[in-house]
């Protein structure tokens, strides 16, 4: 109980109506005159609907407003806002597309929000080195949009079309991780600059080797420190070759169980899928109506086989036999391009997809990820009490890595149905980390799973993390409130 007052404490979730209107004060005019002489004038806002539009992410996290909003056009620049805001601590807020889900943009004390997206440049492509380098404006399909005709691409895909840099903030991962891994794999090397304005390259300015025994591991720092060790100003990236053909199969199952057991049992097998991922009947449902699919309302698995023509027949013989083992039916094979797409499209979708569900209420998406014998008790135990519950929700995962979301939501003026969601999401991660697990596979720790953290890594993990904090951010201005 006290944990939960002092979580409800933090302001999970709106307590007034999504926007909370207020600030925490208002930055001198001097302050905003100085802000105005590094970026330009027209470059920083302090007007209403503009800082509103930059204190919430998508989730149901209440809105908290920066008092004012900047784009730094280059490096320089916001080194210098940086340097600037640490000397009158102010504090400082990195911002991309404002697309995760776990209230990481929110400012829960003010300050100003860097809206990174005018630097989107792709630096440098290293075509024979499998690496690319990017600003932070850079999204992931706009990346693979540049790739397209290069014979490469970036396998890292969240949902939406977030930035890259935003990802390495974040640690994000997606559907292709199981295979490629997630942002934590695919970082090569970052430039941060640090809350007092210096300069950053975590493994060295230019550098982008494969592999490294160099001393403490900053770049693996910085991925997934959610903007609160240092603003991220490029990311080095690895690249992979487009595989010679792909396939994507859709296959429905009797139950959850069977869904997931077929998954445990294809990775022991170890048939290397490129994608599994996991959609509950209600998903599934959303899915046919939102994306305009006609795939069976039953618990379903999106596979994807990567490789030559003839390695894919065999992945698939075998993964058709697992699956059949397991009670599928409904096999449905795509080999095209736009068919592929069409699937991908929608699993890319099933947030929007859920939102749909119920016009006008907020998602919060749980994000549990536990070693993969222990999936399908996990998974089958929230499918029951998501029904027993009374919630309207969906589940999705990417199960191939043992993690999955259910899809939760609630009218942001129902406090009453919002304490019922935090306590459903709440009890979940409990039930990740008795099983081995973690609170969070992806989406990151923000403002909402900051106990769940400290019950993950214990008293001198969580200490250890605020020691390494102090080190870097000794005024704690870096998006303070956040993970720790
Ligand atoms: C997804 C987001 C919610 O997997 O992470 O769709
Ligand atoms: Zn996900």
């Amino acid at each position: 109980m006290a944990r939960l007052l002092r979580a409800a404490a933090w302001g999970l979730f709106p307590r007034r109506g999504y926007c909370s209107g207020g600030t925490q004060g208002e930055l001198s005019k001097g302050f905003v005159e100085a802000l105005k002489a590094v970026v330009g004038a027209p470059h920083v806002s302090t007007a209403a609907a503009v800082r509103e539009q930059h204190g919430h992410d998508e989730s149901l996290h209440r809105c908290w407003p920066p008092e004012a909003v900047v784009w730094p056009q280059d490096v320089d620049q916001v080194s210098r806002l940086a340097a600037l805001c640490y000397g009158q601590g102010v504090p400082i807020i990195p911002f991309g597309t404002g697309t995760g889900v776990e209230g990481g943009v929110c400012a829960v004390q003010g300050g100003v929000c860097m809206n990174l997206t005018h630097m989107d440049r792709i630096v440098t492509l290293n075509p024979e080195d499998f690496s690319v380098v990017v600003e932070p404006g850079v999204t992931w399909r706009a990346l693979n949009t540049y790739l397209r005709d290069r014979g490469l691409w970036f396998p890292v895909d969240p949902g939406a079309d977030a930035s890259l840099c935003g990802m390495a903030a974040t640690g994000a991962s997606g559907t292709n991780a199981v295979r490629y891994g997630t942002m934590r794999d695919n970082v090569l090397n970052l430039e941060v600059v640090l809350p007092d304005g210096r300069l950053l390259h975590t493994a060295g300015r230019g550098r982008h080797f494969r592999k490294s025994a160099a001393g403490y591991n900053l770049t693996g720092l910085f991925v997934g420190s959610e903007g609160t060790l240092g603003l991220i100003t490029a990311a080095t990236l690895r690249l992979h070759p487009v595989p010679e053909a792909t396939l994507v199969g859709t296959c429905a199952f009797p139950s959850v169980h069977a869904a997931v057991g077929s998954t445990v049992h294809l990775l022991q097998a170890a048939v290397p899928v490129a994608r599994i991922e996991f959609l509950d009947d209600v998903m599934m449902d959303a899915c046919n109506r939102h994306s305009k699919l006609n795939c069976c309302v039953a618990p379903t698995l999106f596979l994807e086989f990567h490789g030559s023509q003839q390695a894919l027949a065999e992945q698939l013989q075998r993964a058709e036999e697992i699956c059949r083992d397991h009670g599928a039916s409904h096999f449905s094979w795509a080999r095209e391009a736009e068919a592929r797409s069409r699937l991908w499209a929608a699993r890319h979708n099933a947030w929007y997809a859920t939102l749909a569900l119920r016009p006008g209420c907020k998602g919060y998406s749980t994000d549990v990820c536990v070693p993969i014998s222990r999936l399908p008790e996990i998974l089958v135990q929230t499918k029951e009490d998501l029904k027993a519950s009374g919630l309207t929700g969906t589940i999705v995962g990417h199960v191939g890595d043992g993690n999955f979301h259910c899809i939760l939501l609630a009218d942001p003026e129902d406090t009453q149905e919002l304490r019922r969601v935090e306590a459903f999401a709440e009890q979940l991660g409990r039930r990740a980390l008795a099983l081995h697990g973690t609170c969070t596979g992806e989406h990151g720790i923000g403002l909402g799973k900051r106990l769940l953290l400290q019950e993950e890594v214990g008293p001198v993990g969580v200490e250890t993390m605020r020691q390494l904090k102090a080190t870097l951010d000794p005024r704690g201005l870096m998006n303070p409130g956040k993970v720790l």
